[in-house]
């Protein structure tokens, strides 16, 4: 009988669950294959805290937010962590062998990815599967967790507008995305936003400054600001006080903040999320059944497909100015900064 393990490591995000439940319902019940859980990502593979997973451990997990295994940033390449002084890929090798696993699925985001990567190079049979709010996996059209993430995020923004035009503010949103402005992108277009500042585009302070007063001269005496926490901020720690101020001091407009956090990451996954975890998770086990491994699974277009990981590791897909949100929204007059 084929034996897998399972894990999810890096930040949680909505959908891990149902992605678990895609996998393990398909390999248990479909190809009768043993499944092994690995608890706190790659530190459970580390410490041996693994648990055997039933059908009866796979119900009300669709919508459940978080994973039921626990998540680490446990970085087996990486010195330290929760074993220091040990090779810990070598300790992994072994762990798996010991466990009897035939092959080890990895949900995570890009840290994840280059884990796998340097693993399955190692000779261990691995599939993966993309999984971030952020959605910079390059590969993938869509990692789950981006729309539920898109969709909090536009909830939020749709909550500022009512209180933006009573006061005739500025109101300035920080939403997650380090490197990659996907969240801001999508959610500030979705919730009509004026302005929107992503990590991919500089941006001036002036230009913003003229596009709000602009508003203003058009009869509109409020705006919404949408920016990535990873734009350019002259070293202050978050985005969204430091681009207030900026604001402020050029436009002479009342201006206020929100960082919204971690909130974008919690509870439960849209229902597009939780298909596209279904999908991804039947395919790797599929994948798994064909003797598939080193890959790890994608969307592409309407379809679920999968990439080799060493085509995937080590590479961020970021936001290009000609991606249609962008060229649509400034046609429009949205100010890219
Ligand atoms: O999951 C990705 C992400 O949400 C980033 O956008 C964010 O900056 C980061 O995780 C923070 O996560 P943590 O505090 O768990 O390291």
């Amino acid at each position: 009988m084929t034996k897998i393990g399972i894990l999810t490591a890096g930040g949680d995000c909505p959908g891990i669950n149902a992605t678990i439940r895609g996998v393990c319902k398909t390999a248990l019940g479909y190809y009768g294959m043993e499944v092994i859980g690995i608890r706190s990502g790659f530190q459970g593979l580390l410490t041996m805290d693994v648990t055997p997973v039933t059908d009866k451990d796979l119900s009300g997990l669709l919508n459940l937010g978080g994973t039921m295994l626990g998540t680490s940033r446990e970085k087996p390449f990486k010195k330290g962590g929760i074993i220091s002084d040990v090779d810990k890929p070598s300790l992994i090798m072994s762990n798996v062998k010991r466990l009897g696993l035939d092959c080890l699925v990895c949900i995570g985001g890009n840290g994840t990815q280059q884990t796998a990567a340097r693993l399955a190079g190692m000779g261990l049979n691995i599939v993966s599967i993309p999984k971030t709010i952020d959605n910079d996996i390059w590969g993938t059209d869509f990692s789950f967790g981006f729309d539920s993430a898109v969709s909090i995020a536009t909830d939020a923004i749709d909550r500022l507008h009512s209180t933006a035009s009573s006061h005739k503010r500025v109101m300035v949103i920080e939403v997650m995305g380090h490197k990659a402005g996907w969240i801001a992108l999508y959610s500030g277009m979705a919730g009509g936003g004026d302005v929107i500042l992503i990590p991919e585009i500089p941006y001036n302070i002036h230009r913003i400054g003229e596009s709000i007063l602009e508003r203003l001269k058009r009869g509109k005496p409020y705006s919404i600001v949408v920016v990535a926490e990873g734009i350019q901020t002259d070293g202050r720690k978050h985005a969204a006080p430091y681009i207030a101020e900026e604001i402020e001091y050029e436009t002479g407009i009342e201006t206020r903040e929100t960082v919204l956090g971690y909130i974008q990451r919690g509870g439960a996954p849209t229902p597009f999320d939780r298909n596209l975890s279904t999908r991804m998770g039947g395919h790797a086990a599929e994948l798994i059944a064909r003797g598939e491994f080193g890959r790890m699974v994608i969307l592409r277009g309407c379809d679920i497909a999968s990439l080799p990981l060493s085509e995937i590791a080590g590479k961020l897909k970021l936001v290009t100015e000609d991606h249609d949100l962008i060229v649509q929204g400034r046609r429009m007059g949205i100010c890219f900064g």
